[in-house]
Parts: C-alpha cells; structure tokens; sequence
C-alpha cells in the first residue's frame, strides 16, 4: 500500500454512472484514473478467445492469463497486447462475461497487483465493486453510488440508443439485475458498501451535481486530516 498517496474510491452497481462520474472527479483534480471493470472485461474478452469457458474448471488458467495481463489504456482506448479492444468490452454480453470471471476468487487476487499499481501521485478515483472493502481498504474517501434499477436501465438504453444499438428497456432491466445478482452475491469480494462508504443516489441527480457532490467530500476530508 501506498497510503501516502490518496485514493477516493467509487463503487456500486452495475450502470449506476460510476465510470462517468469517477473519471470527471479525476479529471477534476488531476488525479489518474482505475476502471476496474475494465480489467474484469478484458480478462474475460482474453479467455473467450483462448477458447476458454468463463468457470471454475478454467479458473487456474485464467487467473494465470490475468497475472500477466498484457493490458493498456492509453488516449481513451484499451488495448490488450496490440488489439484495440475499447468497444469490444464494452457490450452487454461483456459485462455479463466479467461479471463471470469476477466471480472466481484466483482470477481477482490475480489482478490486485495490478490494481495497486494505479495509485501513483498525486492521486487516484478508482471504480468498480470492491475498490473501498478489498483493493484500498485504507482510502480516505469511499463513495457508495447507486440508482433505481428503473433510473439504470433507463439510462444504459439512451446510452445504447445513441450509439444505434436497439434493445428494450425491459430486457437491459432484466440483465442488470441479474448481474447485480451475481456481484452481490458471490462468495469473495462482494458488492457492498464499505463500512465507511457515504451513500450517494443519483437517481434524480445530474452528473454535474453527484461530481459537485464528490467534491465537497474530499473537500471536506482533506481539512479533517
Ligand atoms: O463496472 P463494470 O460494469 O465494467 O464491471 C463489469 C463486471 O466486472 C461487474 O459486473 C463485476 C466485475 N467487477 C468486479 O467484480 N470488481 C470490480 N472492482 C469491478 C468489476
């Protein structure tokens, strides 16, 4: 651990604007930013195409592809080895293949090394489900985002409308929370606020106020410390 070097940690579910709303706190500060879901769907992407299937008969082989991961963000994209994989893992059926691997207990210790090597100066906003309880148990602030499933599947249809993909808000509902299911549900790393998580809904919030709102936070725990 680095604990000299502050994190603010953004969990909660699935399409809950964690990733929206963690980079632009980042971006915010000046501080670097983890998508750790974006490992979770990378390793799945990298099994499926080792021919793998995504369960505990794979499990060794997997969290040995995910110690090595050859993993880069860079100008906005993601890229595995060579292969620009940004809009690969970022389909529905992607996040339902991490939600997979995310659930066998080898695969996530084999990306916590990985994780920990994000926290560099002058700081870090790190998403995902278990930044806050597991991966910087130590941060100074933990963020608990959350939405009613109807504001999630509601907003994950806009997002997919406007890219030109058709769904129904009904089955997008019917996959998050499955996937809530899963991730809430599994024996390691659960989602879950940290006991020391403050709670933020956002259903009837902007982005701009849940940012502000994160702000004031870390404002606020800084002159704490
Ligand atoms: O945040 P996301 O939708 O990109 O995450 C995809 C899946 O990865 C999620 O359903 C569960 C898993 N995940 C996890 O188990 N732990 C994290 N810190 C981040 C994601």
């Amino acid at each position: 651990a680095a604990p000299h070097i502050p994190v603010i940690c953004v969990d909660g579910p699935t399409a809950s604007g964690k990733g929206t709303l963690a980079s632009q706190v980042a971006h915010a500060l000046g501080y670097h930013y983890l998508d750790s879901g974006a490992l979770y769907r990378i390793a799945a992407f990298a099994a499926i195409r080792a021919g793998l299937s995504l369960d505990a008969a794979h499990e060794h082989t997997i969290a040995k592809m995910a110690e090595t991961l050859p993993v880069r963000f860079s100008g906005g994209h993601v890229f595995l080895a060579e292969l620009d994989v940004t809009d690969a893992i970022r389909t529905e059926e992607a996040g339902m293949n991490a939600s997979k691997v995310s659930a066998l207990p080898s695969v996530r210790t084999a990306l916590v090394a990985l994780q920990h090597g994000f926290r560099r100066l002058p700081g870090l906003v790190a998403d995902g489900r278990d930044m806050g309880t597991v991966i910087f148990p130590d941060a100074p602030l933990k963020v608990y985002l959350t939405a009613s499933a109807a504001h999630r599947a509601e907003r994950r249809h806009k997002q997919l409308i406007s890219k030109g993909i058709s769904t129904t808000i009904d089955s997008l509902r019917q996959d998050l929370e499955a996937r809530d299911a899963r991730d809430m549900n599994r024996a390691t790393a659960p989602l879950k606020p940290a006991g020391d998580a403050l709670l933020l809904d956002n259903s009837h919030q902007s982005v701009e106020e849940s940012v502000a709102q994160v702000l004031r936070w870390w404002e606020s725990r800084k002159q704490q410390t």
